[in-house]
C-alpha cells in the first residue's frame, strides 16, 4: 500500500495590522454579527461575514433553539442567506469569530465539519477560490486561501455528475 500525503498551508498573521483594508472591515462585520447571535445555550457566539464579488457583506450568526438540533451555525445562516438573496453572484470571502461568556477566545475560530461542505459547495459554486479568515477575540488570524485547504478530498458535485 503506498502513503499519499497532503499539504495544508495557511496564512498566519499575528495580528490584524497585517491584513488588507478589506480583510479587516470582513472581520468587524463578523465581530458585529457574533455581537448579534442567538445563543443563549451555548453561551458562544459565533459571527460570520461573508464577502460578494458584487461587494455586498452578508453578516449571520448562530442560531439556537431548545431543541438543540433546530439550531444553525454562523457560517450556514450568513451563506444560505447570501445564496437566497444574490443566487447568481459569487462568494469570494468568509470571516469568522466568535465570542464567549466564559473566557477569552485566544485562537482562530474553526469552522464545524458542516459548514466546512457547505462553503465548500459554494466555493464550487462560485467558480473562484473562497478565502477563509478565521479569528477569536485576541489572537492570531489565520487565512485558508480555499476550501481545499480546509476540506481536503471533499465530496462535491463531480461525484453526482460521474456516477
Ligand atoms: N457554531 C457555529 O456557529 N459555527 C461553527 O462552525 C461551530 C459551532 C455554533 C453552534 C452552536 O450554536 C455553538 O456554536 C456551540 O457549538
Amino acid at each position: 500500500m503506498k502513503k499519499e500525503f497532503f499539504q495544508l498551508e495557511m496564512d498566519l498573521c499575528e495580528s490584524v495590522e497585517e491584513l488588507s483594508n478589506e480583510d479587516v472591515k470582513l472581520l468587524e462585520e463578523a465581530i458585529i454579527a457574533a455581537e448579534n447571535a442567538y445563543a443563549p445555550y451555548s453561551r458562544f457566539r459565533v459571527g460570520a461575514a461573508v464577502l460578494l464579488a458584487n461587494g455586498t457583506i452578508v453578516r449571520g450568526n448562530n442560531q439556537e433553539n431548545a431543541a438543540y438540533p433546530s439550531g444553525l451555525c454562523a457560517e450556514r445562516v450568513a451563506l444560505f442567506y447570501a445564496s437566497a438573496a444574490w443566487p447568481d453572484v459569487p462568494v469570494l470571502a468568509i470571516a469568522i469569530t466568535a465570542i464567549s461568556e466564559k473566557s477569552i477566545i485566544e485562537e482562530p475560530i474553526a469552522p464545524c465539519g458542516a459548514c466546512r461542505q457547505v462553503m465548500a459547495e459554494y466555493e464550487k459554486k462560485s467558480g473562484n477560490k473562497l478565502r477563509v479568515i478565521m479569528k477569536g477575540q485576541k489572537g492570531p488570524v489565520l487565512i485558508a486561501s480555499s476550501m481545499r485547504t480546509l476540506l481536503p478530498f471533499s465530496f462535491l458535485d463531480d461525484f453526482l455528475l460521474k456516477y
